[in-house]
C-alpha cells in the first residue's frame, strides 16, 4: 500500500497558535503565499526528542520572513515552544519538522501590505532522504540546467519557497535521468549547491566548500565545518569552479534532511566515498544525539 499523501495523514498541525486535525490544516486557494510565492520555511530534525539547532533554524525562519518583508506575529521562544509541541503532540522522537509563514487572503495582488501572516507547523517521520542503500554508496548527481539566483536579482539567502521552482525543475530533470539530485552552478558559473543541501569536496587531506554568501548558509554546513575544525582539519571557504570537480577525491552533500550524504558521481566526474565523509558522518550522528539518547545506546 502506497503512503497517504501529505494532507491525509494522521496527526496534528500547529496553525496559528493551536493545534488543529491534521487533516483539517487548510488554506483558502485565493492565498498570496500560493500565488506570489510570499511564504518562507524551516526543515528541522528531532533526534531522540530534541529538535537539533531549534533555534538557529528558528531565528532563520525569521530572518527569512524579515527578507521577504514580512514580519512572524510571536516570539522566537514562542515558535520554538510550538515546534517542541508539535513534535509531542504526534507522539514523535525522532523526526522531520516543517514550520511555514505565509502571506494569507486579505488582498489578491503583487502589493500584500494588509495581509494577516500565517504561521502552521507539521512534524512526521522521515527517516532518509535519500535511498539508504544509495547513501552509503554514494549517490550520483546530474549538472542542473538552471543557476542560483544572483543576491541581485532573488533574496538568495533566504529559505523562501520561490528560490525551489528551479530546484523542483533541476531535481525532477536529474531523476529523469536516473541520478538522485542536480548539482547547482551559481549566476557566475562556479559550483553553488544542490536543489536542498550544501556541498563538500576534499583534497590532499584538506575540505573545500563553496562560500555560502550567494545561497543558503546550511545550519548542516555550518556544523560540519565545526565538527572538521574540531578534528583539525583545514576546511576552506571559497569560489570553487566545475573544471576543478577532477581533482577532488571525496565529496558530500549536507542538509538537515539529507544529514551527510556521500556523493559518487557529478555527470561525468567520480568521487570515492572515504575516510573523511565517514569520519564526517559519525561525527555529526554523535552530535545531533542528545546526551541520554547516547547513555541509552550505550548501557
Ligand atoms: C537549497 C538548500 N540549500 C542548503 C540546505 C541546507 O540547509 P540546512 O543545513 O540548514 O538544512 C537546504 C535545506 O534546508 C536547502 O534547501
Amino acid at each position: 500500500m502506497s503512503a497517504p499523501a501529505f494532507d491525509q495523514k494522521d496527526g496534528w498541525i500547529w496553525f496559528n497558535g493551536s493545534f488543529v486535525p491534521w487533516k483539517d490544516a487548510k488554506v483558502h486557494v485565493l492565498t498570496h503565499g500560493l500565488h506570489y510565492a510570499s511564504s518562507v520555511f524551516e526543515g528541522e530534525r528531532a533526534y531522540g526528542g530534541t529538535i537539533f539547532k531549534l533555534r538557529e533554524h528558528t531565528e532563520r525562519l525569521f530572518r527569512s520572513a524579515e527578507i521577504l518583508d514580512f514580519q512572524i506575529p510571536y516570539t522566537l521562544e514562542e515558535i520554538d515552544e510550538a515546534c517542541n509541541a508539535t513534535l509531542a503532540k504526534n507522539g514523535l522522537t525522532d523526526g522531520y519538522l516543517r514550520p511555514i509563514a505565509w502571506r494569507g487572503s486579505e488582498m489578491m495582488g503583487v502589493s500584500a501590505q494588509h495581509n494577516k501572516i500565517n504561521v502552521a507547523i507539521a512534524a512526521w517521520e522521515w527517516p532518509s532522504y535519500f535511498s539508504p542503500a544509495e547513501r552509503l554508496k554514494g549517490i550520483r548527481l546530474a549538472f542542473a540546467k538552471y543557476r542560483r539566483p544572483d543576491p541581485q536579482t532573488a533574496p538568495s539567502l533566504a529559505k523562501a519557497a520561490g528560490l525551489y521552482m528551479i530546484c523542483t525543475i533541476s531535481k525532477h530533470d536529474a531523476e529523469r535521468q536516473g541520478y538522485a539530485d542536480a548539482l547547482m552552478l551559481d549566476w557566475e558559473g562556479n559550483v553553488a549547491e544542490a536543489t536542498g543541501a550544501n556541498i563538500f569536496f576534499v583534497k590532499d587531506g584538506v575540505i573545500h566548500t563553496p562560500l555560502a554568501d550567494r545561497f543558503l548558509n546550511g545550519i548542516t554546513r555550518q556544523t560540519v565545518i565545526e565538527l572538521a575544525k574540531a578534528r583539525g582539519i583545514e576546511v576552506i571557504e571559497r569560489r570553487i569552479s566545475p573544471e576543478e570537480l577532477p581533482t577532488f577525491s571525496e565529496c558530500w552533500l549536507c542538509g538537515t534532511a539529507a544529514e551527510v550524504t556521500p556523493v559518487s558521481e557529478i555527470g561525468p566526474y567520480r568521487f570515492t566515498p572515504g575516510k573523511m565523509s565517514e569520519m564526517l558522518m559519525a561525527d555529526y550522528t554523535a552530535a545531533v544525539t542528545p546526551p541520554a539518547t547516547k547513555l541509552a545506546a550505550n548501557a
